[in-house]
């Protein structure tokens, strides 16, 4: 869903992958597992890749498009939370790419989360974090599409009790990450353009567990209040290609 685009320079000033090992937390879909895999064969760098999901659902399709040009991949199911297959020390750059708020869905989890990233990262190694700005820390007409978009998932996730993204505001990540030692840690606002055909995807997901799962609040108004202005912005997004989001790109070193 996330390409970054307006803040490409920012993420890779004074990244170097030649030689290095990569730990990038989050796969999805795989946007930023072939950004990283196309730089390094357009560069011929000697990079080695490890790429963790806790959901390995998008592996198989990523592996056949990457594996062929790019040998030193190995995508990992497993939790950010708990890396025990990964040595101590051993990493240099890791990426984790609008992954932490997803990660936080479970309370507190995003501390063990990057507990263990300092943990598996070289001494001078370095943290790149991307991650949309918190909904509530926002107000502005620019991102009407963003705003209603994050807003019917997230009531739709509070409807049905499931676990809701939980993004993190900047100075909050920099002080958890201070504490967890890390240094230098500097960070930038920019606008992500999210793709609108992505975005119908998961907001389509989202419906069908109103349509599909028990109306647990045994109000069908509610439920059918909520088809509808899910259907009614699949409508308004049929019409766009992309749209902005207000996002932030932190980096970090140990
Ligand atoms: C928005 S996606 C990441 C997007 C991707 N990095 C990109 O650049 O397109 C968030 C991902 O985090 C994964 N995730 C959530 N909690 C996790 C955890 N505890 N450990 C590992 N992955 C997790 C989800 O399964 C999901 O694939």
């Amino acid at each position: 869903m996330y390409k970054i685009i307006t803040a490409d320079r920012f993420l890779w000033e004074g990244i170097d992958l030649h030689g290095k090992i990569v730990l990038e937390g989050g796969t999805s879909w795989g946007n930023t597992t072939r950004l990283i895999a196309n730089k390094v064969v357009e560069n011929n760098w000697r990079t080695e890749l490890i790429s963790v999901d806790i959901d390995d659902s998008h592996f198989n399709e990523i592996e056949e498009d990457i594996k062929d040009d790019f040998a030193k991949l190995t995508l990992r199911k497993g939790d950010l939370s708990d890396l025990y297959f990964i040595p101590s020390n051993s990493i240099d750059i890791i990426i984790c790419n609008y992954t932490l708020s997803s990660v936080e869905q479970f309370p507190l989890r995003v501390m063990k989360a990057i507990k263990e990233l300092y943990r598996v990262l070289k001494k001078d190694g370095q943290l790149l974090i991307t991650e949309e700005m918190p909904i509530w820390s926002v107000d502005s007409a620019d991102y009407t599409y963003w705003s209603k978009r994050l807003r019917i998932i997230k009531s739709i996730s509070v409807l049905k009790a499931m676990p809701a993204f939980n993004e993190i505001h900047p100075n909050d990540l920099e002080e958890g990450l201070g504490i967890i030692g890390f240094k230098d840690i500097q960070w930038r606002e920019f606008n992500e353009k999210i793709n609108a055909e992505m975005a119908v995807k998961f907001l389509d997901k989202r419906k069908q567990t109103l349509i599909k799962g028990s109306n647990d609040l045994e109000n069908k108004q509610l439920n059918d209040g909520f088809v509808e202005i899910t259907e009614k912005l699949v409508k308004e997004f049929e019409k766009t290609k992309e749209f902005l989001a207000p996002a932030y790109i932190l980096k970090a070193k140990k």
